[in-house]
């Protein structure tokens, strides 16, 4: 038997980059696991994924839903758990980054700000909500992991609307790791450094090599790296309230 057997785990914004990956590593252990996606441009990578899921043995499902919006998470969150029966294990992975990396605060538009913070931080919440009503509902705990950035620890050039997103990801990980502790559910979060995926597209080349250079072996961590912290926290007995740091070593936290 997996080690994930009869477990259920939703990855938000799982088409494509870390929730992809960790998605597979869960289908892996022998978890169900459902896709989340939040564009009709993306259906089509969610649906490539659900493929490669049920390819390694997984069920699998692709849900659409814009985590920003109340009422579409609790949509994804009723599918999955008619499908599954509950839900054991929620990534709030989902992300949003700064339009134009390195644009001034002063240059930032109140439209950006708000889009960013719905997407990454109330959409943090809103799942969070909806599956930890669920958890409680069930009685039988849970896992839940935020998807941080050292920006969030260190902040960042790129965009502070991007790490106040990311050092609120933090916050909410203290807060429900205490808060919801009593019902079994450990809250941790993993804080990337930078990897490049889609979100990152729009970083110049000049400021990877930068990146580079500020780790201690000159290199960047990649995608599976990430995934495997995501399903360590996701999976660990005794971690709870925790942020661990993907970078290879740059940020000491
Ligand atoms: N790459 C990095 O350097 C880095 C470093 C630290 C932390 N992170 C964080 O890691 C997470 C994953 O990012 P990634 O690098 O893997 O980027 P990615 O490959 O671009 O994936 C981002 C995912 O988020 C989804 N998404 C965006 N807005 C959404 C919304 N409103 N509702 C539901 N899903 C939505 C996207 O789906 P749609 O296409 O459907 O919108 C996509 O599947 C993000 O939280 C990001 O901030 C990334």
């Amino acid at each position: 038997m997996e080690p994930l057997s009869g477990k259920t785990a939703l990855v938000t914004g799982s088409g494509r980059g870390f929730g992809r990956a960790a998605l597979l590593n869960f289908a892996k252990l022998g978890a169900n696991v459902a896709v989340n996606y939040a564009s009709s441009g993306s259906a089509k990578e969610a649906q490539e994924v659900v493929k490669e899921a049920k390819k390694l043995g997984a069920r699998c499902i692709a849900v659409q839903a814009d985590v920003s919006k109340a009422k579409e998470v609790e949509r994804m969150v009723a599918r999955v758990v008619k499908e599954f029966g509950g839900i054991d294990i929620l990534v709030n992975n989902a992300g949003a980054y700064s339009r134009k990396p390195g644009r001034p605060t002063v240059e930032l538009q109140e439209e950006e700000w708000d889009w960013l913070m719905g997407v990454n931080l109330k959409g943090a919440f809103l799942c969070t909500r909806a599956v930890a009503r669920e958890m409680i509902k069930r009685g039988k705990g849970g896992r839940i992991v935020n998807v941080a950035s050292i920006a969030g620890i260190i902040g960042s050039r790129s965009g502070c609307h991007y790490a106040a997103s990311k050092s609120g990801a933090i916050g909410l990980t203290y807060s429900w790791a205490d808060e919801f502790a009593e019902h079994g559910i450990a809250v941790n979060a993993v804080a990337p450094g930078p990897v490049r995926t889609k979100l990152m597209e729009r970083t110049p080349e000049a400021r990877w090599r930068v990146y580079a250079a500020l780790t201690p072996n000159g290199k960047l961590v990649e995608v599976e790296d990430v995934a495997e912290a995501i399903v360590f926290l996701a999976t660990a007995k005794g971690v709870n309230g925790q942020v661990l740091v993907v970078d290879n070593g740059r940020v000491k936290h």
